[in-house]
C-alpha cells in the first residue's frame, strides 16, 4: 500500500479488500474485547477545515480503541495554509506524530500535505473525494450481503465528493453503479473516464431516478449542497427536488434493497424522515463502521 490514504484509486483490489476485511475483524475484536494495540504509543493529528461529527468522533475513538492517542486541530487552530503553509505545516507535524488524518476543501492542499509529511496522510474528506467514507460503506455492504457479486448500487443526487469516491471503488471491485444526477451537476471527468477506461464496473447516468433505481440492492444519497455549497443551497433545492429517495422510489429497487445516506442527512430534502428512518434503511451501521474502516487504515498505515 501506499505512504498515504487520499484515494481508493491509490489502492488495487487486493488491497482494499485486506482494508475491508481487517475492518470486519477489528470490529469483531472490539467487541470481543480482544486486544489490538496498533498504535500503541503513536499519535493521530487530526486537522478539520470544515465541520464533522463522525470523522472527528470516529478517528479520535478509533485511535484510542488502537491503544493510541489523537489530537484534534479544529479551524482556528493551526489555520493550514493562512497562518504558514501547508507544507510547513506537514514538515512540523511530522516532528510530533505519526500519523495525520485531514478534511480540508481543496483536495490539491491534502495532495500537497501528503507530500511534504513524512508519515501517512489520511483523507478525511475533501472537495474532491470522501474515500474513508466508501470504505465504511462497503464494509456495511459486505457485512450485510456477504459479497459484492452481482451487486447494484444506485447513487441519487449531486455528482459531489460521495460519487467521485463510489466511482473511484466501482473502477476496483465489479459492480452495477448506477448515478441518477440532473445536468450540469455531474461528477468529476476525469475519475469517470478513467473508471469507464479500467472496464470493471458499468457505470451508467440517468437524469431521472426511478430508470437508476430498478432492481438496485443499494440505494445511496447525500445531501444536495455540501460544506462549502451553502450560498447555493436554495437554488439547489430547486434543481434536486424530483432527485430524493422516497418511499416510491425504494419500491423501485430490489425488494431487500438497503437504503444508506453518508450523514449528515437533510429529511425532506435527499430522503425522506419515512425512508431514512424505515426498515430498509442502514444509515447507523454505516455510520458505526467509520470507526471500524478507519482503525484498519491507521492499522495497515502505521504498521
Ligand atoms: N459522513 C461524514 O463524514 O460525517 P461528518 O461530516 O459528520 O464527519
Ligand atoms: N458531500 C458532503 C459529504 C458530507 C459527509 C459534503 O462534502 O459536505
Amino acid at each position: 500500500m501506499n505512504k498515504d490514504f487520499l484515494a481508493i484509486s491509490e489502492l488495487n483490489r487486493a488491497e482494499i479488500m485486506e482494508l475491508l476485511e481487517l475492518g470486519i475483524e477489528l470490529k469483531r475484536k472490539q467487541c470481543a474485547g480482544e486486544a489490538h494495540n496498533y498504535l500503541a504509543g503513536k499519535t493521530l493529528a487530526m486537522i478539520f477545515q470544515k465541520p464533522s461529527t463522525r470523522t472527528r468522533v470516529s478517528f479520535e475513538v478509533g485511535a484510542l480503541q488502537l491503544g493510541g492517542h489523537a489530537l484534534y486541530l479544529g479551524p482556528n487552530d493551526i489555520q493550514i495554509g493562512k497562518r504558514e503553509s501547508i507544507a510547513d505545516v506537514a514538515r512540523t507535524l511530522s516532528r510530533y506524530v505519526d500519523l495525520i488524518m485531514a478534511r480540508l476543501f481543496g483536495h490539491e492542499n491534502i495532495v500537497e500535505l501528503a507530500q511534504a509529511a513524512s508519515v501517512p496522510v489520511i483523507n478525511g474528506l475533501t472537495d474532491l473525494l470522501h474515500p474513508c467514507q466508501v470504505m465504511a460503506d462497503m464494509m456495511t455492504i459486505l457485512e450485510k450481503r456477504g459479497s459484492f457479486d452481482g451487486l447494484k448500487v444506485t447513487y441519487i443526487g449531486d455528482g459531489n465528493n460521495m460519487v467521485n469516491s463510489w466511482l473511484n471503488i466501482a473502477g476496483r471491485i465489479p459492480m452495477t453503479l448506477a448515478l441518477a444526477i440532473p445536468g450540469g451537476y455531474d461528477p468529476d471527468e476525469t475519475i469517470l473516464a478513467a473508471v469507464r477506461e479500467t472496464g470493471i464496473s458499468e457505470v451508467q447516468i440517468f437524469r431521472e431516478a426511478r430508470p437508476a433505481a430498478a432492481g438496485s440492492h443499494v440505494l445511496y444519497t447525500d445531501v444536495w449542497a455540501s460544506m462549502g455549497q451553502e450560498a447555493e443551497a436554495a437554488e439547489r433545492k430547486e434543481v434536486f427536488k424530483q432527485f430524493q429517495i422516497d418511499t416510491e422510489l425504494v419500491k423501485h429497487a430490489h425488494p431487500e434493497c438497503l437504503v444508506m445516506h453518508c450523514l449528515p442527512a437533510h429529511r425532506g430534502e435527499e430522503i425522506t424522515a419515512e425512508v431514512i428512518d424505515g426498515p430498509r434503511s442502514i444509515v447507523f451501521d454505516q455510520a458505526e463502521n467509520r470507526l471500524h474502516a478507519q482503525k484498519a487504515i491507521m492499522a495497515k498505515l502505521s504498521s
